[in-house]
């Protein structure tokens, strides 16, 4: 990208679309983008030009027998030795790789699914060193004829030392090769391995998906390295900022499809990859289908099982694909770095999608799309993955963090952007809105927690594996689309810590944006990058008192933020300021009469707000007589932020509770999914009390008018209603009215799944409705009902109906068929190994089956940990899945005891969810002895008298 970028370029262009504050990301990350490119051009790739070949393995070819060694362990080793350390040290710099790997799609004479490899990696040495340390994990290696591991060259005239000892290193995850002389700084070495690992189905690293096709069970060889298993493929050095050219050749049997990272040519191997970091690898095999097009020279294809790609399921992401990428090349100014965008559905996969460079790969409910199966929100759920995992492509893949405690940049920014590349694709939906009920509440809850992390943590915090695997939860994900929105209210936003704040102050003084005084871009965002938790502001109406408290259901730190804080009045005029100090006196902000104030508008900032009483009692009044003077989004934010203050204190629960009288006339979506949010925890903490009864009358009482409004708008139930948050909200609306009793909305459902059960192959049921209808028929039946969704979950041709099918099945009220569910769970020939754990959520969901799944989840835990552990993201969410409802000292007992009973197994990357459990039902304990009461007083006097 010669030329160089002038920041004037972009403001035309993404100023009117965005508003101001986008605009200086763009900027950003147009900088950052330049310096990377720079980068990659001034790092050529080094000819390897080596004479030494590694013994090939060839497809077929079963003469070459590689001889396996077990790995030497060092029994010895002391432990402060640079190989117990889980860094790598700054001594070695990988500049490129040739990679040979082979999957066997079927079991050798041992049982096993195996791949065999070699690689070579060309490195140079920046520091002098004797000292080898390449990841590797559950590899084993070929011994070479000195006996040792690996085999080590030198390219330039000095010849390379001999290697003294080689041994793995597995708790740190190393293959360590001793030298019996250094390295010298700036010569360039290759290192030649020979090696065998097990394809196996741990959904990590190379492993393999099973499916059946037409009887025929089919495997495919698949990888997930992030964030730290590309050494569970081939030794590399496994770290984000260890970026290399990649020469990939992939051994497979004729009649499969063998894809990577680059565009194949010939039969098995690849164009040599762009300068990359380890973890955005790929490599598959399949005997897939696709379909394709392109846009503007890249090729776009959509790969999956031939059935599924047959039946068409692939063409909503194929439409949509290539939108996308212009939309961001116009967002980021820069065009797709790389030939080709590759999307692969893969039957078993982990996460819901990883950003390989030029080959991503989703879970198949993430990128297959059927307008006959799929609901309106697999369809936005398809929209936004594929967005968000585009928008790595130049955002994460081009420009990496450094080290994974800086993750909340990578995602966080793709979880902003993927909204509006998403709203790109379906410019109908109003899909911008979704962001603060999709990721403000969600990360509002987590990051309120006391063990909750601050955005950026140090690097030296961050070390093994699971501890990164942590890394990957709610507030990485999530906060960061806060600090845009925010940011979008009044001028600048950030995108690469620290580093660019610098370029943001740039941009700030360039186009003359009003910080308060003596602030800058660095002072005001590491206030709220650094430190956890968000600020509650607090606004006097009398007196025009204003300050701000850092919000934490359990409070007990301190800290103070720069908030901008815009407001609006009875006037509906819109004001805004900033408030930088932990008090201040706003006389604008004093009302009297029937006036009131509402601060947060639009919800641009990421903070709560509270009142004086008197204004919170007119806002009630304005909420009870003309909500609409208030934005949606702002109802959605009042009920919110009453419910969280009243966790924490700041407010009475039955002020709270008031929020959600007015529903009766509410028609929006947000508003009532924030309501029954909410109510959810009430659900959870009385559900198995005398509470559990007044609270259905009520909410059956004010969901009524919804549900009618519903049969009135859709014909009866025979059309679909037009708007997308509409859709929406009709499903809340028959999940609630059914739920709460509703005999009109009961007959509804069942009749719809008995005429399903009569004539299974003619499914009567719209998409949008099928999860809340078969929960509902479900969760009214029997065995026979619980059967026939069984049957139809086996049957499923596409995993989107699989995936309602699966979370219906948790619904029946008898004990005895969810205890049978949860022995499928752990049988990978009925439910897949990806879906175990959020199976066994479910059903700890359901109130019958909490402590069923919890039982079960105790008693299973050493199996569980090691067959479901390592890097996996649903680990942490079934401890917190299967413990949300705990609220007793008898739970908390047990919790303690489940911890310290597996304190030797370990809890991997759930230990953080172990230690917020107990911190959450502790909590849940105080609230329901300081509430009880007066939720029960509440819900009895405002329970409408039959
Ligand atoms: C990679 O190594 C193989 C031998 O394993 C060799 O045939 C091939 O030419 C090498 N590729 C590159 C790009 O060096
Ligand atoms: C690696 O070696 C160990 C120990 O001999 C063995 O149990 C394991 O099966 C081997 N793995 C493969 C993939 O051959
Ligand atoms: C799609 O692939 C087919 C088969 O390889 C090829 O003939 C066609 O030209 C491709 N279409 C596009 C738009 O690239
Ligand atoms: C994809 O686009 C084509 C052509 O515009 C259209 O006919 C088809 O209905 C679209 N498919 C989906 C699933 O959106
Ligand atoms: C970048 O912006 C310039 C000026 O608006 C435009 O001419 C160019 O096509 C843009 N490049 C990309 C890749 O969008
Ligand atoms: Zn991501």
């Amino acid at each position: 990208m010669g030329g160089g970028f002038y920041i004037s370029k972009f403001v035309g262009v993404v100023g009117i679309v965005f508003g101001a504050g986008a605009v200086a990301t763009v900027i950003a990350l147009a900088v950052v983008y330049s310096q990377e490119v720079a980068k990659n051009e001034a790092l050529s790739p080094t000819n390897g030009g080596s004479t030494i070949k590694p013994p090939v393995t060839t497809p077929g070819g079963s003469t070459v027998k590689p001889q396996i060694t077990t790995p030497v362990i060092p029994t010895t080793a002391p432990s402060n030795e640079p190989w117990d350390k889980y860094r790598l040290p700054d001594t070695l710099k990988p500049d490129h790789y040739n990679l040979t790997l082979w999957p066997r799609l079927t079991v050798n004479a041992q049982d096993l699914y195996i791949f065999t490899g070699n690689s070579y990696v060309v490195f140079q040495c920046v520091k002098e060193t004797d000292l080898i340390l390449i990841h590797s994990n559950k590899l084993n290696y070929t011994k070479w004829g000195d006996d040792h591991l690996a085999k080590l060259s030198a390219l330039g005239s000095t010849p390379a030392p001999t290697i003294k000892k080689s041994w793995i290193q597995p708790t740190t995850q190393f293959l360590v090769l001793e030298l019996n002389g250094k390295l010298a700084v700036g010569e360039s070495y290759q290192l030649d391995t020979v090696f065998v690992g097990e394809l196996a189905d741990d959904l990590g690293g190379f492993y393999r998906s099973v499916y059946t096709e037409e009887g025929e069970e089919k495997v495919v060889a698949t990888t997930q390295m992030q964030p730290t298993d590309a050494r569970k493929a081939f030794p590399c050095f496994d770290e984000p900022a260890m970026k290399a050219i990649f020469h990939i050749t992939l051994l497979h049997p004729p009649m499969t499809v063998a894809l990577s990272n680059g565009m194949e040519h010939g039969q098995t191997s690849f164009d040599k990859t762009k300068k990359m970091s380890t973890y955005l690898l790929a490599f598959i095999v399949s005997d897939y289908d696709y379909i394709n097009s392109t846009n503007d020279n890249v090729l776009i294809r959509i790969y999956a099982r031939k059935k599924a790609i047959a039946d068409g399921q692939g063409e909503y992401a194929l439409n949509k694909t290539g939108p996308i990428l212009k939309f961001f090349e116009k967002y980021y100014n820069a065009t797709y770095p790389l030939p080709k965008s590759d999307q692969i559905a893969l039957p078993d996969f982990n996460a819901g999608a990883m950003e390989n460079w030029g080959l991503i790969t989703y879970r198949e409910t993430a990128l297959l799309y059927d307008p006959k199966m799929s609901s309106n929100s697999n369809k936005e759920r398809i929209a936004t993955i594929i967005a968000h995992e585009l928008a790595h492509m130049w955002f994460g893949n081009l420009v990496t963090l450094r080290w994974w405690n800086d993750l909340w940049l990578n995602e966080g920014f793709a979880s902003y952007v993927e909204y509006l590349g998403a709203n790109e694709a379906e410019p109908d939906w109003n899909i911008k809105d979704l962001i603060v009920l999709g990721d403000v509440h969600r990360v509002f809850a987590v990051d309120a927690l006391a063990s909750s992390h601050p955005l950026s943590s140090r690097e030296e915090d961050i070390q093994k594996p699971e501890q990164i695997s942590e890394l990957f939860d709610a507030i990485s994900y999530s906060k960061v689309p806060i600090m845009y929105t925010y940011l979008n209210t009044f001028a600048y936003d950030n995108t690469v810590y620290t580093d660019l704040w610098d370029h943001l102050q740039m941009a700030v003084n360039s186009t003359g944006t009003s910080l308060p005084t003596g602030q800058t871009v660095h002072s005001i965002m590491n206030r709220w990058v650094l430190q956890m938790g968000f600020p509650v502001v607090t606004i006097n109406t009398t007196t025009g008192l204003i300050n701000q408290q850092h919000f934490l259901l359990d409070p007990s730190t301190a800290g103070s933020w720069i908030v901008p804080i815009r407001w609006m009045n009875t006037g509906l005029v819109q004001q805004q300021i900033w408030l930088e100090d932990k008090t201040a006196i706003k006389p604008e902000m004093t009302v009297t009469g029937n006036n009131w104030i509402l601060a947060n508008l639009n919800v641009s900032g990421y903070y709560r707000v509270n009142y004086d009483n008197t204004n919170w009692e007119r806002l009630l009044v304005v909420l009870s007589s003309h909500h609409e003077s208030i934005p949606v989004i702002n109802r959605a934010q009042l009920v919110d932020d009453a419910f969280n203050l009243a966790r924490a204190k700041y407010i009475n629960t039955t002020l709270a509770l008031r929020t959600t009288k007015y529903l009766r006339s509410e028609r929006e979506y947000m508003p009532w999914e924030s309501a029954l949010d909410n109510l959810d925890f009430f659900y959870l903490m009385f559900d198995r009390s005398e509470i559990y009864g007044i609270m259905q009358t009520y909410l059956k009482y004010q969901i009524e008018p919804l549900f009618k409004h519903f049969g009135n708008i859709t014909g009866n139930w025979t059309n679909v209603p037009t708007g997308h948050m509409d859709q929406y909200n009709q499903v809340n609306a028959i999940r609630v009215a059914c739920s709460t009793g509703i005999e009109e909305c009961q007959t509804l459902t069942k009749g719809w799944y008995s005429q399903w059960m009569k004539d299974p192959a003619n499914n009567p049921i719209h998409p949008n409705l099928r999860t809340t209808v078969y929960c509902s028929a479900i969760a009214a039946g029997g065995a026979a009902e619980w059967e026939f969704g069984w049957d139809q979950f086996q049957a499923a041709t596409i995993a989107i109906e699989a995936d309602k099918l699966r979370s219906a099945l948790a619904c029946t009220k008898q004990p005895w068929l969810l205890n049978k569910y949860l022995e499928y769970t752990l049988d990978a020939n009925k439910i897949r190994k990806q879906d175990a754990t959020s199976t066994i959520v479910y059903i700890a969901s359901n109130v019958v089956g909490q402590s069923l799944a919890w039982d079960f989840m105790r008693d299973r835990w050493n199996y569980i940990f090691t067959q479901y552990g390592g890097g996996s993201f649903s680990f942490s969410n079934l401890i917190n899945g299967v413990t949300k409802r705990f609220s007793t000292e008898f739970e908390l007992k047990q919790l303690k005891q489940f911890q310290a009973d597996n304190s030797e197994v370990g809890f991997g990357s759930g230990t953080l969810a172990v230690s917020q459990s107990i911190e959450r039902t502790t909590a849940n304990i105080k609230w329901v002895a300081e509430n009880k009461d007066s939720v029960q007083t509440w819900f009895t006097t405002e329970v409408p008298k039959e």
